[in-house]
């Protein structure tokens, strides 16, 4: 097994304010990692940190063992690593049509054969030719999201970081969007680290993770660790009780 994604000592700091203190974290490639933890601990400003989107103050963050320079991210980055927002509305234009969010990238990344790719994209993620003109406006919760899974994976990353990319969803809608997550992980052997406030849907989706709070990782358990109940920490007790249904009464 390689390391596909590790931060090493990572500090975001946004005005005097920690909100990431020396997270160290090693993936690896082809494993489905979680993070949970409460409101505010700093999940999304890892991921985003990883991105190149908060600023990072300390450490060092690599792919596939080589460490990634400076807070601006290299277009090679983008083609290795790729995020999936919790809200598709706020992450694809509202003006463009799925035809054009999907070449967008292509033409980023000088990748041709657009027609194609944007038809194998589609079809990948459940979504026929059909879909190819609308606008985002004309799509339901969960075309969207398989829009924006689509415009992720049109670039061929081999790194996915997912924010929360379902829970904006209807139950039944989020449970077909993980299922279509996790094959696409094992078709294309993808790496998944994804933030999920659902300790049910981490323990389905992903085999370790981590648990966060103000800003630091109080805990690494196995998804079977957290399903079994046997946690050290009362923090993380306290998230499973908070996880609806995740604790019988
Ligand atoms: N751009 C920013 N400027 C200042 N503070 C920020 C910024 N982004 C995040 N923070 C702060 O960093 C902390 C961590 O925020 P983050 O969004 O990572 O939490 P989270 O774990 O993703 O929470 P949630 O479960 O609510 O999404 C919070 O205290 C937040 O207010
Ligand atoms: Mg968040």
């Amino acid at each position: 097994m390689s390391t596909a994604l590790s931060v090493e000592h990572l500090g975001v700091v946004y005005d005097h304010f920690y909100a990431l203190k020396d997270i160290s974290v090693s993936i690896e490639s082809g494993e489905s990692f979680g993070l949970v933890g409460e409101s505010g601990s700093g999940k999304s400003t890892l991921l985003r940190a990883i991105a190149g989107l908060a600023p990072v103050s300390e450490g060092t963050v690599r792919v596939h063992g080589e460490a990634v320079k400076g807070s601006k991210r290299s277009r090679s980055f983008y083609r290795s690593v790729q995020m999936v927002f919790q809200d598709p509305y706020g992450s694809l234009h509202p003006r463009q049509t799925v035809d054009r969010l999907l070449l967008e990238p292509l033409a980023i990344h000088g990748i041709g054969d657009a027609e194609k790719r944007i038809a194998r994209a589609l079809d990948e993620v459940g979504l026929g030719n059909g879909f190819r003109f609308r606008y985002p406006h004309q799509l339901s919760g969960g075309q969207r999201q398989r829009v924006a899974i689509a415009r992720a994976l049109i670039v061929e990353p081999s790194i996915l970081l997912l924010d929360e990319p379902t829970s904006a969803l209807d139950a039944s809608v989020q449970a077909e969007v993980l299922n279509l997550l996790e094959q696409i992980r094992r078709d294309r052997k993808l790496t998944f680290v994804m933030v999920s406030h659902d300790l049910g849907v981490v323990t389905h989706m992903c085999g370790r993770l981590a648990v966060m709070r103000g800003g630091a990782v109080v805990e690494r358990l196995t998804s079977a660790e957290l399903a079994g109940g046997s946690v050290r920490e009362e923090y993380t007790r306290n998230l499973m009780i908070a996880s609806k249904g995740f604790v019988k009464a």
